[in-house]
């Protein structure tokens, strides 16, 4: 485990979590952005050291060999199966989410998304001149759970698309089997368009499953399932996703789109990327799991034990802390900038929902000891609020 907890500097890397900081950075920890500050697995440091070795870096295709790792991966790892043609390979889920919308919400004015969730969920649908609506989740002791009467309520009023984050960030839920069945049920009713985020799948605590909604394609075709390696491996400066779509008239109409669109299938780096992670860091991946179960359990022992008002949301997947400030009545902003003036950046919580504002998302993958220096930070900072 000792490569989780190495130390490595990303300053001056041109790292987006690290660099884009405004004002004096040099004593800032950053626990904001949804990308992991230890080594990806060596397995795929290598693979990609070799590619580099080959001094050429022209145009480059997801070959046989990208697609039998993904087909592979997805047998394993999510039990369900899919041939190549099942598969488009994309730059970028969040472009991929724009685009799906564009193509496959031509029967919808609007889109559902179940805040507070990641921001570009908002902006994807807006910017495709659609609106959002709101299908909060619930939330019963630090845990959140689906509002299926609204759900249901929303889809007869007229959304025909649903945009799942599975599992959910910012809250870690991993829905369960019969959660999702009740979903595609809805969906089949009201002959609804289910897009499913699922860049986070492969990270769970604990001994959660994950479950993707393409395991209900044999019951709805109208579904679409987003992945990558970028959250897994520690690969998204590498900007590689891939579409999943069960069925194949569907799947060969969003690839056509798409080509007519102009989004290319992949950069050199990131086609070696997806082969070397799928088919060599099952291993590393395990680690990196049981490695962030231990992270999330520090955290929540630490509030629990020192400031216990504060609601630490049960994470199942992802590794993104959910945290309920909202005792202490301050605002995003002045929260965020207390904070930084400790030294520690976060995310807070009005960018996933404007109800949130209590809330702050704090990243643990990292290593422990980086983890303790900003547990201890905002420690010091909930200390002055101390009765
Ligand atoms: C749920 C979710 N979807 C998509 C993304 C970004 O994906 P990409 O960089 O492939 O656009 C993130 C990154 O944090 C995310 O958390």
């Amino acid at each position: 485990m000792r490569r989780f907890n190495r130390n490595i500097s990303r300053k001056n890397t041109g790292c987006v979590k690290w660099d884009m900081i405004e004002g004096d950075k040099s004593k800032i920890i950053p626990f904001s952005i949804a990308d992991s500050d230890y080594p990806t697995a060596k397995e795929i440091e290598k693979c990609l050291k070799k590619r580099v070795k080959h001094p050429i870096y022209g145009y480059s295709y997801p070959d046989d060999e990208y697609f039998d790792a993904i087909i592979n991966w997805t047998k394993k790892r999510y039990n369900y199966t899919i041939d190549k043609d099942n598969i488009i390979p994309t730059n970028g889920v969040v472009t991929s989410l724009y685009y799906a919308i564009k193509h496959f919400g031509d029967n919808t004015d609007s889109v559902i998304i179940q805040p507070p969730v990641y921001n570009p969920f908002y902006s994807v649908i807006l910017d495709n001149d659609k609106k959002v609506v709101k299908n909060r989740l619930l939330k019963e002791n630090n845990y959140y759970t689906m509002n299926y009467v609204e759900l249901e309520e929303q889809l007869k009023a007229g959304s025909k698309m649903i945009l799942l984050c599975n599992p959910q960030n910012p809250t870690g839920r991993v829905f369960t089997y019969q959660e999702l069945e009740k979903v595609v049920d809805l969906a089949i009713k009201y002959d609804a368009f289910i897009l499913s985020d699922e860049i986070h799948c492969d990270i769970m605590l604990d001994s959660n499953e994950f479950v993707s909604v393409n395991e209900f394609a044999d019951r709805h075709s109208k579904i679409a399932v987003f992945t990558s390696i970028s959250k897994s491996f520690g690969l998204a400066g590498l900007k590689t996703s891939n579409v999943i779509i069960k069925n194949k008239k569907l799947a060969e109409e969003f690839r056509e789109f798409l080509r007519h669109k102009y989004i290319s299938f992949g950069n050199v780096f990131g086609l070696t990327g997806v082969k070397s992670a799928y088919n060599h860091a099952e291993e590393w991946l395990d680690k990196q799991n049981i490695h962030l179960t231990r992270n999330f359990k520090y955290l929540k022992e630490f509030f629990e034990t020192n400031y216990p008002k504060v609601g630490v949301t049960k994470t199942e997947g992802t590794f993104l802390a959910w945290l309920d400030l909202g005792y202490l009545g301050m605002s995003c902003v002045k929260m965020q900038e207390e904070l930084k003036k400790m030294g520690i950046i976060i995310n807070e919580g009005r960018r996933y929902d404007e109800d949130c504002r209590g809330y702050i998302r704090f990243n643990f993958a990292c290593s422990q000891k980086q983890l303790k220096l900003g547990l201890n930070a905002l420690g010091e900072f909930l200390d002055q609020y101390k009765d």
